[in-house]
């Protein structure tokens, strides 16, 4: 009798399930090698488009394709087996029509076998939660800064600066509430808009910049683990790794030029002829 230890992945209603309780951990990730790291400490893992500018050095997520996040979301699932897996839809798959998102977000379910997608968007996007959602397709939604709308608002700066705008942040965060979202993600916002924010729905919101008001966070893994050559103010670093991957290199590169590089007898010992 074969025994195996089986471990179950967390889906969208147990996230949901987590409101006003012990906080969620969630962190970015693209690929499977640090998808297995971050499984053991996160409850979700993001396959967010920031890929566009972590991975392939864009300015701005707007070019990344579906394909690409199709491509690293399989990868993250393959990585991965605890936490639930939520992929991004990038800019262009989901914003026409309820249909195109729908046809788009089946794909991303389908090939990758994550738990859930990702948009961008309060009050317009409602109707396509909803419709994706009754079709079986789990959202989590984004409001506050949402990146991909980067070339009509102009800037990466916080929402909700004059208390003027907290009115329309929070009629988006209801709205996406209200249409089905099991989770919605704040981006930088500041304390007090979080905090009204977050007992204004019965669905955990995750921060990014968005202060511990939230019931859980979410950071870019390659920003907090100093990877990323510009990085947002809010984020609290938890390692130097460009510093020292640029040492390694270094060393690498110094032993290559004194010919200090072992070839496979240190290995396997050669067999001497007999
Ligand atoms: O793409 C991403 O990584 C995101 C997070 C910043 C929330 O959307």
């Amino acid at each position: 009798m074969s025994v195996q230890n089986e471990t179950r992945r967390l889906t969208a209603p147990d996230i949901l399930a987590r409101k006003g309780g012990e906080p969620i951990v969630c962190l970015t990730s693209y690929h499977a090698h640090t998808a297995a790291v971050v499984d053991k400490h996160c409850d979700v893992i993001l396959v967010g488009d920031s890929l566009g500018m972590v991975m392939h050095g864009l300015e701005t997520t707007v070019p990344v394709t579906l394909d690409m996040m199709i491509l690293q979301g399989h990868a993250v699932m393959r990585g991965s087996r605890r936490a639930l897996v939520v992929v991004d839809m990038p800019f262009g798959s989901y914003e026409a029509s309820k249909e195109q998102a729908f046809m788009n977000a089946a794909r991303v379910l389908k090939e990758t076998g994550c738990g859930a997608i990702k948009v961008e968007g309060g009050k317009r996007m409602a109707e396509t939660i909803a419709f994706l959602v009754e079709r079986g397709v789990p959202v989590m939604g984004h409001v506050g800064l949402t990146p991909q709308s980067i070339n009509t608002i102009g800037s990466f700066r916080a929402q909700g600066r004059e208390e003027s705008d907290w009115g329309r942040i929070e009629a988006d965060t209801i709205a996406v509430a209200e249409a089905g979202a099991f989770s919605v993600v704040i981006e930088a916002v500041a304390e007090p808009l979080a905090r009204k924010l977050t007992s204004a729905v019965p669905i955990p919101t995750i921060g990014i910049g968005a202060s511990a008001a939230c019931d859980g966070q979410i950071l870019v893994m390659e920003d907090m683990l100093g990877l990323s050559p510009r990085v947002p103010k809010f984020v609290k670093r938890y390692g130097e790794l460009a510093a020292g991957i640029e040492k390694a290199v270094a060393d690498y590169a110094a032993d290559v030029r004194k010919r200090a590089f072992p070839g496979p007898e240190h290995v396997y010992p050669m067999k001497k002829k007999p």
